[in-house]
């Protein structure tokens, strides 16, 4: 039997900057995950991050390529139906977000945690909690067919929406809160030096489209698609000719027939569990909450999470009187869920207002009403600014 102050459960950004964060206030990780390194760290996914966001990632000392390598944006733009309007971020916010992939994010705290030499075990099998309501949980895992057990003072649930975290907390002890889309969304990298130079949110009479980038000669596209497609039934060309057609503009036209380097279909949901706190057990990121990425908020919320997650526990070591120790652990949900809620009702707004939703005239036409307001109106964009940006930590 192992002991160490705090298991991690989960390695993706989540898991890996709380280990980071926690490592250099002298606090024990053992960080467990059920995939190779190599799959966790080939997964492509977000790619806009608050400046809050590289804040911590500062704190944490694992800014120096972002900073280097990290594209900053002071605008993004909103196209609707033919025309595009320039949400000017750092004009109305005084603040910009920077373009870096969670992909590179991931590969930075891989390897700041291999160079502490902090512990890390990838490929387990049959995580289980146990005794998490009392003060000495403990985390069972199967590796290499052995069965090995580690108790702890606390568990952090870093494990995604499909983890076991979340899972093991009693439904009684949770509620839910839950919106499924009616569409997904088909994402494509590919090695072309992105032709916009900003984001391009575009909604159009086919569905909503996004343009994005990853680098100076890599762009990340998305087309709003059924939850019924396949990647398979996507061919590269078929993907730019429709993209072309929802962008409706010059930026669109010139984007070429790249040759995908991935291409994948994502669901779009958006979820809630409260309290993001059982017992001893803390979850974080994904295993708490989903939104859809209209609003750029997942991997945001993530890390704004783990920051909160860090200061609860570094105050509970730091406290050697039990009652207050207890107490810095008390804030952890509420503060994470006042900052989620707002991710979550900007999330949701992004999604209603750029996509096809199938059905309703009336909402149809609030949809073009609120985009036009948007388009005209200082303070509508400041609103949309501000929430982009981030609020405060
Ligand atoms: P995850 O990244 O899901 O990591 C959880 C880890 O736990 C995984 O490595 C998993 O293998 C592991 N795990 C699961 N179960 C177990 C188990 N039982 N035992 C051990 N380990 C386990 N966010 C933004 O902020 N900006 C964006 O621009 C953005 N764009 C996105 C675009 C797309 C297409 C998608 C899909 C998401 C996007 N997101 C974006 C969201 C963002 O990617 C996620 O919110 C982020 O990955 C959450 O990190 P996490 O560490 O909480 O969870
Ligand atoms: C991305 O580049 O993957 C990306 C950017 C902005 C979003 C979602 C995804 O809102």
């Amino acid at each position: 039997m192992v002991r160490t102050q705090v298991v991690i459960v989960g390695a993706g950004p989540a898991g890996l900057l709380l280990g980071q964060l926690l490592h250099k206030a002298g606090i024990d990780t053992l960080l467990i995950e059920r995939r190779s390194a190599e799959y966790v760290a080939s997964r492509i996914r977000a790619g806009v991050l608050e400046p809050g966001t590289v804040e911590v990632l500062e704190l944490a000392g694992v800014a120096n390529r972002l900073q280097t390598e990290g594209l900053v944006h002071e605008g993004v733009e909103i196209g609707f139906r033919g025309h595009r309007h320039r949400i000017a971020l750092k004009e109305l916010t005084g603040k910009s977000v920077t373009v870096y992939g969670q992909t590179e994010v991931t590969r930075d705290l891989m390897d700041a945690r291999a160079e502490l030499g902090a512990p890390t075990v990838y490929e387990v099998d049959d995580v289980t909690l146990h005794d998490i309501a009392g003060p000495a949980p403990r985390v069972t895992y199967r590796l290499g067919g052995v069965t090995h057990e580690v108790v702890c003072d606390f568990i952090a649930g870093c494990d995604g929406f499909h983890g076991v975290s979340r899972r093991s907390i009693p439904d009684s002890a949770l509620s839910v809160y839950e919106k499924v889309y009616p569409f997904g969304w088909l994402g494509v990298l590919a090695d072309v030096p992105p032709p916009w130079t900003e984001l391009i949110y575009a909604a159009s009479e086919q569905g909503f489209a996004l343009a994005s980038m990853r680098s100076p000669t890599r762009v990340r596209c998305y087309l709003q698609c059924s939850l019924d497609d396949r990647p398979e039934q996507w061919s590269d060309e078929r993907f730019w000719t429709e993209f072309r057609r929802r962008m409706g503009d010059d930026a669109g036209a010139r984007t070429p027939v790249a040759p995908s380097i991935e291409k994948s279909i994502a669901p779009l949901r958006s979820y809630v569990v409260e309290p993001m706190r059982f017992g001893r057990l803390f979850l974080a990121g994904d295993a708490a909450h989903i939104v859809p990425p209209t609003g750029a908020k997942g991997l945001n919320l993530a890390v704004s999470d783990v920051f909160y997650l860090y200061e609860a526990l570094r105050g509970f070591y730091r406290e050697s009187d039990g009652d207050l120790a207890e107490r810095a652990l008390d804030g952890y949900s509420p503060r994470c869920l006042r900052r989620i809620w707002r991710a979550e009702r900007f999330s949701w707004w992004m999604t209603r207002q750029l996509h096809r939703f199938p059905g309703d005239a009336f909402d149809s036409r609030l949809q073009q009403t609120e985009l036009e307001y948007l388009f005209e109106s200082r303070a509508a964009q400041a609103g949309l600014a501000e929430n982009y940006v981030g609020l405060p930590l």
